[in-house]
């Protein structure tokens, strides 16, 4: 008999250390597996670290406009690279551009073992 499939969302996967995204930074990570997107990582200087899905609501393509960059230049907002949307941080809400009144992804995450860690399946495709 075959054990059965472990729920989705049980495991964890460990993104980096807190320390590694001091306020006001971002970071990118990649997709954990074929056909997944990738996250990232935005401290805001009050409410703390956010994960989101690399994908913008308009057309799915990821956010940064360099590698692990995704805020606007006066860094109060994430922007898409592709068309300029613009999304809170706290929630990932597009306040402006095509996809305005859609939002992020955004992942759960809790910190374990001094890491930041998002469920296993966070970021596959259709789940
Ligand atoms: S793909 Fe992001 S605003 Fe169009």
């Amino acid at each position: 008999m075959s054990p059965l499939p472990e729920p989705p969302g049980v495991r964890a996967r460990p993104l980096c250390r807190p320390e590694e995204i001091p306020p006001g930074a971002t970071a990118s990570f990649p997709a954990a597996e074929e056909g997944a997107r990738g996250l990232f990582a935005v401290h805001h200087f009050r409410e703390g670290i956010m994960i989101y899905v690399n994908a913008c609501p308009h057309l799915g393509v990821p956010l940064d406009w360099l590698p692990g960059q995704f805020l606007t230049v006066d860094g109060t907002r994430i922007m898409c690279a592709t068309h300029g949307a613009e999304f809170r941080i706290v929630d990932g809400f597009c306040v402006h551009g095509p996809c305005r009144g859609d939002a992020l992804t955004k992942v759960q995450c809790t910190i374990e073992g001094g890491m930041i860690m998002v469920p296993v399946d966070a970021g596959r495709i259709n789940t």
